[in-house]
């Protein structure tokens, strides 16, 4: 079933299974930054006020990428890496290309993969693809060819449930989430992205805990933030100034605990932290200029 209106959300949620009991997924998937530049643009961070593309410090790069690794090193996680290719200079955002998903029944690993909306970013599907079928995953691709979906950066899974947020109105299309919830047993509740600076959803919304949501509400309408109300019992407002120039939206929470998010967005990190949070700044400067942050540069695995 799809809801985007109170009324039906509140019959989607009624339908749901009680939560799995899970552990939580301790493994991530990232993609080394060597090839990692702005070579086009295609959302509206890549260029400079001159209207020229931002130019990469590969070298920095490589050391903030490095950094974020060693963290979720630290606080326990798995990480797998996938080299970087010399033409692909985005792939390094690896929450775009797919959406790993239990089948509820057979606890197989599915992974959805991606249609990119930019041909730049297309080759970089099948070298995913590769990864998870060599990695006990079972693939699939859009049945219906017109469909755009840029995976996990659009399509964010709420916690031990079959409920998928599904962010649409920028590189996702709406009809993708019909196809979703036919096809997968998912249930979806879609969000309208209303600004095109949200090119993603998971630029404006991050899901820390299963009851807790950091989002930024100018992205979304009152209707969308009615049903997110009656999903999450806490409801954390970022700073629009925040996640605008420090991506404070694309923040990570592997385990309800430790949240990794770009520096300085010190009211957001004040919220975190009244909410029992471990916040862990890092500096994705670079990144940054390719209109990403923590959430992208990674795909949380099963
Ligand atoms: N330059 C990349 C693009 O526009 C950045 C992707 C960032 N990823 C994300 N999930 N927000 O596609």
């Amino acid at each position: 079933m799809l809801a985007e209106t109170k009324a039906q959300a509140k019959i989607l949620l009624k339908g749901l299974p009680s939560p799995r009991p899970y552990s939580e997924p301790k493994e991530i998937l990232m993609v080394k930054p060597d090839f990692f530049q702005v070579k086009y643009a295609i959302n509206p961070f890549m260029k400079d006020e001159k209207g020229n593309l931002k130019k990469v410090d590969t070298a920095k790069a490589r050391d903030q990428w490095q950094r974020i690794k060693w963290i979720y090193e630290d606080i326990g996680l798995t990480v797998h890496t996938l080299p970087g290719q010399v033409n692909l200079p985005d792939m390094v955002f690896a929450a775009n290309q797919s959406l790993p998903f239990y089948d509820r029944e057979t606890h197989q690993k599915n992974v959805l993969m991606a249609r990119m909306m930019s041909e730049h970013r297309e080759p970089e599907i099948p070298l995913f693809q590769t990864w998870f079928e060599s990695h006990g995953y079972r693939s699939f691709t859009l049945e219906d060819t017109t469909l755009h979906f840029e995976g996990n950066g659009d399509a964010i899974l709420h916690p031990k449930l079959p409920l998928l947020w599904g962010g649409y109105g920028q590189r996702t299309d709406r009809k993708t989430y019909e196809e979703i919830a036919r096809r997968f047993g998912l249930q979806v509740i879609l969000l309208k992205i209303q600004r095109e600076e949200f090119y993603h959803l998971d630029t404006c919304f991050s899901i820390l805990s299963p009851k807790t949501v950091a989002l930024v509400p100018s992205a979304f309408s009152k209707e969308s933030l009615g049903i997110i109300h009656q999903v999450f019992g806490q409801v954390i407002s970022i700073d629009e100034k925040e996640a605008l120039e420090n991506f404070a939206g694309n923040c990570f929470c592997p385990n309800k605990r430790d949240v990794i998010l770009q520096k300085g967005s010190p009211h957001f990190l004040k919220l975190l932290e009244k909410a029992a949070f471990q916040p862990h700044e890092v500096d994705t400067s670079e990144f940054l200029k390719s209109g990403g942050s923590v959430y992208c540069l990674k795909m949380q695995l099963l």
